[in-house]
């Protein structure tokens, strides 16, 4: 483990292409506040370039990045304690990328699931960026020597594929430069699932708007959402796992422990053996509670889009004081001549 010698530094990422939802919320900026508010350099990043990797309306993009760097600070990340920036805007992402590229091998990238699913059966037609993808989140994370990733399930992967690419790079240059990044996939909400079907992941590409919570929707229309989300006729059991073959309680119960930060079977304790008629209503109460405020504070923020260009430009440059030498270190372990 080629910890040791790597102060802890936390790096995490979401792409700006729209409909960010509750998984989002859960599984990622959630939790990004959590590690904020320990004793730990924090780095947040809207990754615009990896979400051109499948084609983007331009001023959809330019939208949803500040939408979604207004979604990080009415979460709570405060930019002043954490530095936020866009992907785009620290240049040394994509320069230690090119670089990942050559290290990476076809075969690693060929396994990866989320290109699997994402290119389909029509692998010939996708950019060679979204194969690429993976060799450019490793760049992202390592360009700033980062030791903890804090991702939701989906990511874990890419993460154990960001560990082969650090080790590789070492192991073929001789030198312990990269650290052997963790993921921190932790909670009741790493992976939650469409409102719709408990056993599809909740995504922003779904088509069904119903299937997901948007981090703008509104109290009514999040009420709405869970009021009408997929369940089955038994009352909640007892303990968890009562729960088992049961994906679409499952969801909601996890989503309730999560957004409460209670463990699970706390909320079992609770719940257990209430009807969908008491619980859904309960558990839209919560929703609402949580995530009216942060919706508002959305909008609030829209309105002020040059503000948020400042913040982000602030965070450029503070990333860039530690991201650039740690790219002419590796330029030089390479042999460029610079
Ligand atoms: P993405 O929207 O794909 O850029 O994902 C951004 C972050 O949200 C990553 O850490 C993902 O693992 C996390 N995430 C996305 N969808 C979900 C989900 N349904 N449940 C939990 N975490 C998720
Ligand atoms: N691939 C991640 C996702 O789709 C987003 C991402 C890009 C990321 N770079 C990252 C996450 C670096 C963590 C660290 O969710």
């Amino acid at each position: 483990m080629a910890e040791a010698p790597f102060t802890p530094r936390v790096f995490s990422g979401i792409q700006p292409s729209g409909n960010l939802h509750l998984g989002n919320y859960l599984g990622a900026l959630k939790r990004f506040v959590d590690w904020q508010d320990r004793d730990v350099e924090t780095i947040f990043c809207m990754v615009d370039m990896h979400a051109i990797t499948v084609w983007q309306d331009p001023a959809a993009l330019a939208h949803s990045t500040r939408e979604l760097a207004a979604g990080f600070i009415a979460a709570g990340i405060d930019p002043e304690k954490s530095t936020l920036i866009n992907q785009s805007q620290v240049p040394e992402h994509a320069q230690l990328a090119w670089i990942f590229n050559c290290v990476a091998r076809m075969g690693w990238m060929g396994r990866m699931t989320q290109w699997k699913d994402k290119a389909g059966k029509n692998a010939e037609a996708a950019s060679l960026g979204l194969f690429a993808y993976p060799a450019l989140m490793a760049a992202d994370i390592l360009i700033y020597h980062a030791t903890h990733v804090p991702v939701g399930e989906d990511q874990k992967q890419h993460i154990e594929l960001t560990r082969d690419i650090a080790a590789k790079f070492n192991h073929d240059y001789g030198v312990e430069f990269f650290p052997l990044t963790e993921p921190v996939i932790e909670g009741a909400a790493t992976r939650v699932m469409s409102l719709r079907d408990g056993t599809k992941k909740m995504s922003k590409s779904d088509p069904s708007d119903a299937s997901r919570i948007n981090m703008t929707d509104d109290a009514d229309t999040i009420a709405r959402k869970i009021r009408r989300a997929k369940t089955d006729p038994e009352p909640l059991p007892e303990t968890y796992e009562g729960l088992k073959d049961r994906p679409d309680a499952r969801n909601l119960v996890n989503i309730y422990a999560a957004l409460s930060d209670r463990d699970v079977a706390d909320v079992m304790a609770e719940c257990g053996g209430q009807q969908f008629g008491q619980f859904k209503p309960a558990l839209a109460d919560l929703a609402v509670e949580k995530l009216a405020p942060i919706s508002a504070e959305m909008a609030r923020l829209m309105r002020d889009p040059g503000e948020i260009d400042r913040i982000l430009a602030r965070g450029a440059e503070r990333a860039r004081a530690i991201s650039a030498p740690i790219l002419d270190e590796t330029y030089r372990i390479i042999g460029m001549v610079r």
